[in-house]
């Protein structure tokens, strides 16, 4: 799939933009601090209804303005959509699909997919735990769009739980009423069943990921690696033997009860996917307070990498392609500022695996810092207009 017109309005610093786009390569450049990766950030955005900046929607919205405007005309095969997006911050964000508004944002998810390489993905392997479920989270909503309603779902759920074990701690403290456990155990199954759910997922995702994660460092640091993903769950020992849904919601609840009490003490959930990690290794130490800087860099651009493999091998999600038929759903690939950072060496490398791409969108701050093998058009990004500036 590619994008063929994206379109602002009150997006971060741009009033108005239109930009027409083809497959093949894009790069935007510019000065810094022109709206280069404001642009690519309204396209992430489409496809995961958040920024790889910044985690809530308020500094997307243009300085003064109430609301920003995304709209893109994407092409699949034969298709086009259109779809509009409006960030209300403080409000329910608003979506529409080829003008109809009977759709909730959550809807416009699959449309678009993107696989996004930033400066900031450095924190996926230098970060907190909390980088990494976000990595995985939005990838398991890439492969099933269906998932955002089960985040969703543990989202509520946790916060509740968390509400009701908050007041039984105070009470607890302050000699107030006793909390009703069994008003916490209906608490604790829900939580499990979508926890459950979200897990089976990301073990699933981690299971295909690793080979090609593996694969992409070796060709961006030949003779490196190997890599190892290790999901450390915060249900400890018992989930190593467990991976359909039934056994780890099993796992969960047992989990759950021996944590109660601990719970109960300190007024928050102790045991879930929001408190597990995915340990990165190379070699047989984490890569995490381990590996040197290049070797972080490689190991989160392999990351990104595999997953552009697994999205494209899988094709878009929805019904299978007709027999024999090409699965139709390659991402948008999407390269903000990368270049820059890395040496010439891993810089073509980078660059010959993603050129065949069906639609790749570069920003450079220096069109020097754009390998050759990513020729193709260009624009000029300069205080808030974009311009085609090649052909
Ligand atoms: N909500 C907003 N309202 C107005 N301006 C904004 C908003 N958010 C960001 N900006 C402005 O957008 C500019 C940054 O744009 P962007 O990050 O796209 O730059 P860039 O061209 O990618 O630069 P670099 O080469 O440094 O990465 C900044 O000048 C910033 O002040
Ligand atoms: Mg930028």
């Amino acid at each position: 799939m590619h994008v063929s017109h994206l379109s602002l309005a009150d997006f971060r610093s741009y009033a108005r933009v239109e930009v027409p786009l083809d497959p093949g390569v894009t790069a935007f450049v510019g000065p810094n601090g022109q709206g280069k990766t404001n642009l690519v950030e309204a396209v992430g955005y489409l496809a995961t209804l958040g920024s790889h900046r910044v985690s809530s929607d308020a500094p997307l919205v243009r300085m003064g303005a109430d609301r920003a405007i995304v709209r893109a005309a994407v092409v699949e095969g034969e298709r086009q959509q259109l779809i509009e997006l409006e960030l209300n911050p403080g409000r329910a964000n608003r979506a529409r699909i080829n003008r109809s508004s009977q759709v909730r944002p959550r809807d416009v998810l699959g449309i678009v997919r993107t696989v996004l390489f930033a400066p900031e993905d450095l924190a996926l392997v230098k970060g907190d735990p909390g980088e990494r479920r976000r990595f995985l989270d939005e990838l398991i909503t890439a492969r099933s769009p269906r998932m955002a309603g089960v985040r969703a779902d543990y989202e509520r759920v946790l916060k509740q739980r968390n509400t009701l074990l908050k007041t039984a701690a105070m009470a607890r403290r302050h000699g107030g009423r006793q909390l009703d456990l069994s008003t916490l155990d209906v608490w604790d199954q829900h939580l499990a069943r979508a926890g459950a759910e979200l897990l089976a997922q990301r073990l699933d995702l981690i299971a295909a990921l690793q080979p090609l994660a593996d694969k992409a460092y070796g060709q961006l640091a030949p003779g490196g690696g190997p890599l190892a993903l290790e999901y450390r769950g915060s249900a400890g020992e018992a989930m190593a033997a467990a991976s359909t849904r039934e056994e780890l919601y099993g796992v969960l609840l047992e989990a759950l009860g021996e944590a109660r009490k601990g719970e109960i003490e300190r007024g928050v959930t102790l045991v879930g996917p929001h408190r597990d990690d995915l340990v990165l290794k190379l070699g047989q130490l984490p890569a995490k307070g381990y590996a040197s800087h290049g070797e972080s860099w490689s190991y989160a651009l392999a990351l990104r990498l595999a997953s552009y493999d697994l999205l494209r091998s899988e094709g878009a999600p929805g019904p299978a392609a007709p027999e024999g038929g090409r699965r139709a759903g390659e991402p948008v690939l999407v390269l903000d500022d990368v270049f820059a950072e890395l040496d010439a060496r891993r810089r073509e490398r980078l660059a010959e695996l993603v050129a065949p791409g069906e639609q790749v969108l570069v920003t450079a701050a220096v069109a020097d810092d754009v390998p050759g093998v990513l020729a193709g058009a260009r624009f000029a990004v300069s205080e808030g207009t974009v311009r085609k500036a090649g052909p």
